[in-house]
């Protein structure tokens, strides 16, 4: 009988290897298109933390990188809209090539916050790179740059997602069992 996290989830949506086979490319990428330019990547807490740290070892280019926190959610499953900043980046980026790294992109919402908000700051580039996607749910247009993968209007956890703060250590991307949160 499985008594770990585990339990609580339906289904799994996206395995490790097929995970850790994404960001692997993502990171070669990302490697390829950064060449030279020592791009600093903001990492959006706290969801994007676990994809971030695998993301960096994927790559082999100079760079640095910086943490904002943003809250649109609550405790919910459902997006509010509105997107508070919560914690700002310590780095100027100001001349910049910055590259966004999140863990989902859902309404957009966020995205198009941290997006216009970054962008104010004067940035030589900004681009994104965000691990799953669910473009059925998209509310505010937002352009990708790097997607791992697109996925069905399922509320997901695990790989750094969470649902009320828990799940995030689960190495896979599952679906919870929807009885959990309803
Ligand atoms: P958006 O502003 O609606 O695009 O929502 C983006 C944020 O909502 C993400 O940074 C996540 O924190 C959260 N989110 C959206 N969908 C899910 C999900 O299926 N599981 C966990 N968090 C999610
Ligand atoms: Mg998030």
């Amino acid at each position: 009988m499985n008594v770990g996290i585990e339990r609580d989830i339906a289904e799994t949506l996206i395995g490790t290897e097929e995970l850790q086979a994404k960001v692997t490319e993502l990171g070669r990428q990302i490697s390829e298109d950064y060449r030279g330019r020592n791009p600093l990547l903001i990492c959006l807490l706290r969801g994007a933390v676990v994809f971030l740290s695998d993301l960096i070892r994927a790559t082999d280019i100079p760079l640095e990188m910086d943490f904002m926190a943003i809250s649109s959610y609550g405790d919910s499953t459902e997006s509010s809209g509105v997107v508070r900043l919560m914690m700002d980046l310590k780095s100027n980026i100001t001349g910049r090539d910055v590259l966004i790294v999140e863990d989902i992109v859902d309404t957009g919402h966020t995205l198009a916050y941290i997006l216009d908000n970054l962008r104010t700051r004067r940035p030589a580039d900004i681009k994104v790179c965000v691990l799953l996607s669910k473009p059925s749910r998209r509310e505010a247009p937002v352009e990708v740059d790097y997607l791992g993968f697109e996925i069905p209007d399922k509320f997901v956890v695990g790989y750094g997602l969470d649902y009320a703060e828990n799940y995030r250590n689960l190495p896979f991307i599952g679906v919870l069992k929807p009885e959990l949160y309803k």
